[in-house]
């Protein structure tokens, strides 16, 4: 990297899906696979950094040399996120955070209307913490990097994003392309920072984690600067 800014820094990268349990058998998640921030940890610890990596559910093997935390429900990442940091340089929410979880985890599992009327069952949903914008609104944050997957109006939805949540940088991606994203191994991703707005083509999780923190290593540069 041009500025060397993961020598001896302290990196927290959030990962995978949240699993938001609704009985003791079922549950609300989402696709992520946790691909694109286990190689961001990859090329951080390659590039001289203390990684720590917090991850939901995911059946991908561990990177070397990275502390890795598990948890399953976004209440439990973002516990762990705000157990873990202290001191860090940057940080970097690549979670698919669940939004909502059920208002109540429900001790039996549901079953079905006995009488097999009823053709509707209600959910009720209450909002997760966000756990990328509870970081950037400390008051000595670190430098935050944030993901969108978007499926239309890529730009302008993740500029709204990283303004709203006062990020520092964010990683836009079209997850209407089923050929990248989520579980692919492959992906294709617009960086957007103060100054900054680079289309990467399509590569590997690892090419671009490698191309993305060299971009955030620049921004980094700079902020620290100003
Ligand atoms: O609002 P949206 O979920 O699209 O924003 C995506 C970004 O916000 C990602 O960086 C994701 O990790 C983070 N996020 C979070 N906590 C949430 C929801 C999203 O950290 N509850």
């Amino acid at each position: 990297f041009k500025h060397d800014i993961f020598t001896g820094r302290s990196v927290l990268i959030t990962a995978g899906p949240t699993r938001e349990d609704i009985d003791p058998v079922r549950y609300i998640s989402n696709h992520s696979s946790g691909k694109m921030a286990y190689a961001l940890a990859e090329v951080a610890v390659e590039a001289g950094a203390k990684v720590t990596l917090v991850s939901g559910p995911v059946s991908i093997d561990k990177p070397g040399r990275v502390k890795t935390i598990d948890v399953i429900s976004a209440q439990q990442m973002h516990d762990a996120v705000q157990e873990n940091i202290e001191g860090v340089d940057i940080f970097i929410g690549c979670a698919a955070v669940s939004d909502y979880r059920p208002v109540e985890i429900l001790k039996d599992k549901i079953k079905k209307d006995p009488n097999n009327t009823e053709e509707i069952l209600e959910l009720k949903l209450v909002r997760n913490p966000d756990i990328v914008a509870s970081v950037a609104a400390r008051d000595e944050a670190p430098f935050v990097i944030g993901f969108a997957a978007e499926t239309s109006n890529v730009i302008e939805y993740a500029t709204r994003k990283m303004q709203k949540k006062k990020l520092n940088m964010i990683v836009a991606n079209d997850v209407s392309d089923k050929s990248i994203g989520f579980s692919s191994d492959m992906n294709e991703v617009t960086v957007l920072a103060e100054g900054i707005e680079k289309t990467l083509p399509k590569a590997s999780k690892k090419v671009l984690a490698r191309k993305i923190l060299n971009i955030a290593s620049r921004s980094y540069h700079q902020w620290r600067r100003d």
